[in-house]
């Protein structure tokens, strides 16, 4: 592994979180010998809007169970499981960090999907799969730790059968610059590599993909996170249930930050879905 990915991987890994994540269920009330993929959207879905977003996603591409996925950048594996369960397909996690891999085998085995989905470190840039292998390539904000751009996406097209769709929801830079740091998905610069939406389209069509839907969500994002103040005010205290506990104790400056980025325009949401031509 080189230094830049053992840097991306640092920064997300937290040694326990399987125990944290359920010890975090239990003091929510769940029962966790009998959880279910709703119990843990609040904490497996590790992007602006959550399931929410998952499931307008998915809405973009027409899911089966015939159908084979891979979660680029897939992490604790929210979505694959979320995929699995409701429209039966197959699904492939891949991600740089060993220990959201593990969570998220762990967690696809207490909700017994684990014959439909799979979790393998590795990474993006140099995915282990043979060529057109998967129906549908997915990603959620987890480009914006990759540099090499142009290699990201000529790995996505070429694991991608054709006629597939690569479907994507992404953190992209904005108009304004530069960030504030701490975010989510790095301490500082060094592990930022935000691409602008005009060089996405470029590196798109480089590829070989095609554009098939463009949408902004930034303005959603804003009033998602209004929602999400509003109601932690309403109820006096931070939920149980959140990144928090994937974050760790910069959480709250992350936090403030993305908020603060896309107020600011200087970061932008996008969700995309392009085709693999015959
Ligand atoms: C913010 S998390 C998003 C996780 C997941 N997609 C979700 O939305 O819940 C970003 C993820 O991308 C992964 N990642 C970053 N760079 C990667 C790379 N080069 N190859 C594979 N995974 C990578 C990180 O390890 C992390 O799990």
């Amino acid at each position: 592994m080189n230094s830049l990915d053992s840097n991306i991987q640092e920064h997300y890994d937290r040694q326990g979180l399987d125990e944290a994540i359920l010890a975090a269920l239990t003091a929510a009330g769940k029962d966790i010998s009998h959880l279910k993929p709703e119990d843990l959207a609040p904490i497996d879905e590790f992007h602006i809007r959550g399931r929410e977003a998952t499931r307008e996603l998915a809405s973009q591409v027409q899911l089966n169970s015939s159908h084979k996925v891979l979660d680029v950048g897939s992490g604790v594996g929210g979505a694959s499981r979320f995929l699995a369960s409701e429209f039966g397909c197959r699904v492939t996690g891949l991600d740089l960090s060993d220990e959201y891999c593990r969570v998220a085998r762990s967690l696809a085995n207490r909700l017994g999907l684990d014959s439909l989905v799979s979790h393998l470190q590795g990474s993006a840039l140099d995915m282990p799969f043979e060529d057109n292998s998967f129906d549908i390539v997915w990603t959620q904000h987890a480009t914006m730790n990759i540099a090499d751009k142009p290699k990201l996406y000529s790995e996505i097209a070429r694991v991608l059968q054709p006629n597939g769709y690569f479907a994507m929801y992404d953190v992209l830079a904005g108009p304004v610059s530069p960030l504030y740091y701490p975010v989510p998905w790095a301490p500082d610069s060094s592990i930022s590599f935000l691409t602008t939406p005009d060089k996405l389209c470029e590196l798109l069509n480089a590829s070989g993909l095609r554009i098939m839907g463009w949408r902004d969500t930034s303005e959603i994002g804003r009033e998602w996170f209004k929602e999400v103040a509003a109601k932690m005010q309403q109820q006096g205290e931070s939920p149980k249930l959140g990144f928090h506990i994937l974050l760790g104790p910069d959480f709250r400056l992350m936090a403030q930050n993305q908020v603060l980025n896309l107020n600011e325009n200087r970061i932008v949401l996008i969700e995309c879905v392009a085709q693999k031509p015959a």
